[in-house]
């Protein structure tokens, strides 16, 4: 777990989160031009996204020159409560100028091999061929899951598509994902992870074992793994709380 950063809270998370997501959003815009970046849905991310949109983190981020992707999406309508697309639509979008054509949703409302069809599409229009994500920001699920890359499902053995549908049996739910290969290819990705309930599986991922999330492993980029101290109970280390 290369990139570890315990930080002495909940709050600490967000505010390093956000602080660290402006800071490579204005690398991105000032060597490329625009900045493209893939949400973590779950409520782990909310309160970074939250700082995002207040006043003085908004108006460092050139918001128009913002591509904004999911990670992951339930397959269920906009509005519904489970919806990614809903928490960060509450949480940022309603309080700063995106323009909604850069806003990439996954229309969890289609049938979900529609809906990844499209949105692999619509990702494939902006990245390009080959393109890669200047930022991926991922949960950790207390199996191991991230993004909804679930264990035991064939989406984890995914290495050709960038977005597939996977039935997660466990939920009775079909998820929309981005899958490792393009995860793999960001320029940097960071874990945001938070509370107790995680301590044990993120001792799991310390001591080797390859649950989907010990997967992300970026090709070409950096890893980070923000957690707060509470998740990092478990975890052989003293300090570097931040
Ligand atoms: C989702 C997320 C998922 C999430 C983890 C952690 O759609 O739920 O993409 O991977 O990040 O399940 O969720 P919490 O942050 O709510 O613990």
């Amino acid at each position: 777990m290369n990139g570890l950063t315990v930080v002495s809270s909940p709050e600490r998370l967000a505010q390093v989160a956000a602080d660290r997501v402006i800071t490579l959003a204005s690398h991105a815009m000032t060597r490329r031009g625009r900045f493209i970046m893939a949400l973590s849905g779950g409520s782990t991310p909310r309160p970074t996204y939250r700082l995002l949109a207040d006043r003085r983190r908004a108006l460092i981020i050139d918001w128009s020159r913002v591509e904004l992707f999911w990670g992951d999406e339930r397959c269920v309508p906009p509005d519904h409560p489970d919806s990614n697309y809903r928490m960060v639509r509450r949480a940022l979008l309603d309080r700063v100028g995106i323009p909604t054509h850069r806003v990439h949703r996954i229309a969890g409302e289609l049938p979900p091999y529609q809906a990844a069809a499209a949105y692999r599409a619509e990702l494939e229009a902006v990245l390009g061929e080959d393109g890669r994500f200047d930022v991926v920001l991922l949960g950790l699920g207390d199996d191991g899951h991230t993004a909804s890359l679930f264990p035991g499902t064939a989406a984890v053995e995914e290495r050709q598509q960038r977005v597939v549908a996977v039935y997660v049996e466990k939920m009775g739910a079909w998820r929309i994902t981005l899958t490792l290969p393009v995860i793999n290819n960001a320029r940097h990705v960071i874990f945001l992870v938070s509370g107790e309930r995680k301590a044990h599986v993120l001792a799991r991922i310390w001591d080797g074992e390859q649950l989907p999330a010990s997967l992300v492993q970026p090709v070409d980029g950096t890893l980070t793994w923000l957690v707060d101290r509470d998740a990092a109970a478990a975890l052989p280390l003293q300090g570097q709380d931040v």
